[in-house]
């Protein structure tokens, strides 16, 4: 079957965008299926590091189609700055597929994601601040401009005038803030149309006839397993369904479209934004983790907080993407450790829960009960191979399988292209 999808199994920035791009090599397209440019997926090519938002990974190679699907969010002027910049650096971004029913996220998205998260004080979210939450909420109120109304400056000025008297309302009276201005809004999109016009089409119809002809069509998920919105540690999660079932309804295939489902866990766990995190290391331990896995958040810049590799949570995330395989993220980063931890049920009051807690309550509450594995305390960015890996290594991976019941197929030990074990070879 030549669907393949890829979903982050934690709370995002697994190396996604390392994986995918691995993959992209034998993909004909790469779809993005959901979520905005509150992504940051991060490839290191020949020494030089990309940092992608919402053009597809498979950009870089030039047999390979992006397709940015309909279950997207997208901020045309982000687009268009980040092709412009793949352009400036002899990436060809002429290929690029863009969903006509992807919704757009506008200017007083980002007004309210902002008002909104200031608003909340102490008990925010920890949002991008790119507008996603409230690009959403209005696709879901059916209140959204879609991609495609870029292309009906009439439709677009009626649906336009419709959301801005609210927003404009929501913005002046209830957050004290200035309203947003109905024709500079209009003219902005009007050259943001103009630019994009050649890229929009029917991806769902493009993705029917690249599946039905074998084509391999790689699903690029974005965020992550327990950021999703009905599945994730609610309400800190993303406004978007990152699973696999996700790519789905975000791109427009059937669940039997998809044959391969690959997780990308990193070898410990890290979180960006506020939220339950049960195995969050030390302030210490944690810092460590900073350093050696240059913990800052491709988007934000914000440092991520870090813990160790919660199979609780991963179990919950293979069965909940029904994965057929594991590829494990930055063990090398684990290299200097005399001893790992590994969280394999929470406590709470005297319960032990080796599932997820059924809510959210003892989610926050619960401690971690750990497994302790012995480090290697060897190099391992050079390896290529499974028999290059210290054998207490491959112990931390079979660790790893047996309580996720899911086999590891690769392993990343370094962020460039080429740092990637084959555990099959
Ligand atoms: P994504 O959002 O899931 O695509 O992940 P990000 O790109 O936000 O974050 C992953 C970070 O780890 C990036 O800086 C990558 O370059 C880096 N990275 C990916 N795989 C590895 C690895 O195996 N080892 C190390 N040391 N870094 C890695
Ligand atoms: P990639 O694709 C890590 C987090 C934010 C915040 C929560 C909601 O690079 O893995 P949002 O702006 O989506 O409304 O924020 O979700 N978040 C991410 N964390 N990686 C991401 O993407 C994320 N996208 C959103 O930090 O806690
Ligand atoms: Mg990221």
């Amino acid at each position: 079957m030549p669907g393949i999808a890829l979903v982050g199994v934690q709370w995002g920035d697994e190396g996604k965008g390392k994986i995918t791009d691995a993959l992209s090599r034998r993909a004909d397209a790469v779809v993005r299926y959901q979520g905005g440019n509150n992504a940051g997926h991060t490839i290191v090519v020949d020494g030089e590091r990309y940092a992608l938002h919402l053009v597809p990974t498979g950009v870089l190679y030039r047999h390979c189609t992006p397709v940015i699907g309909p279950g997207v969010v997208v901020n045309p002027e982000v687009l268009i700055e980040e092709m412009d910049t793949l352009e400036a650096r002899g990436i060809d971004t002429s290929k690029l597929l863009l969903s006509g029913n992807a919704h757009l996220i506008m200017p007083y998205h980002l007004e309210l994601d902002r008002v909104t998260e200031r608003r909340l004080g102490r008990n925010r979210l920890g949002t991008t601040k790119r507008g996603i939450g409230p690009a959403y909420a209005d696709k879901a109120a059916r209140i959204g401009l879609r991609v495609q109304d870029l292309l009906s400056p009439k439709i677009f000025a009626a649906k336009l005038d419709v959301a801005l008297k609210e927003k404009n309302l929501l913005l002046t009276r209830i957050y004290g803030r200035l309203p947003l201005d109905r024709d500079e809004i209009q003219e902005q999109c009007r050259r943001y149309a103009e630019r994009l016009e050649p890229h929009i089409v029917d991806t769902t119809l493009f993705l029917h006839g690249a599946l039905d002809r074998g084509d391999t069509v790689l699903f690029e998920g974005a965020q992550a397993t327990m950021l999703d919105l009905d599945h994730g540690t609610y309400p800190f999660v993303t406004s978007s369904n990152p699973i696999a079932g996700g790519a789905c309804a975000g791109a427009g295939v059937g669940p039997r479209d998809i044959g391969r489902i690959i997780g990308v866990s990193k070898a410990y766990c890290t979180r960006v934004g506020s939220g339950p995190f049960p195995s969050e290391a030390d302030l210490t331990e944690s810092e460590v983790l900073v350093e050696l896995g240059a913990e800052y958040g491709t988007t934000t810049g914000r440092k991520r907080r870090c813990g160790w590799f919660d199979a609780v949570a991963a179990r919950y995330a293979a069965r909940l993407n029904t994965l057929t395989e594991i590829v494990v993220t930055k063990l090398d980063v684990l290299s200097q450790f005399e001893s790992l931890k590994m969280c394999v049920a929470y406590e709470f009051e005297g319960r032990h829960y080796e599932a997820l807690p059924p809510n959210q309550t003892i989610f926050n509450k619960c401690r971690p009960i750990y497994q302790e594995l012995p480090g290697w305390q060897e190099d391992i960015s050079d390896a290529q191979t499974k028999s290059d890996l210290p054998r207490r290594a491959v112990a931390y991976l079979e660790t790893i399988e047996e309580l996720v019941q899911t086999p590891v197929s690769s392993v990343s030990v370094g962020a460039a292209r080429e740092q990637l074990v084959d555990m099959s070879a």
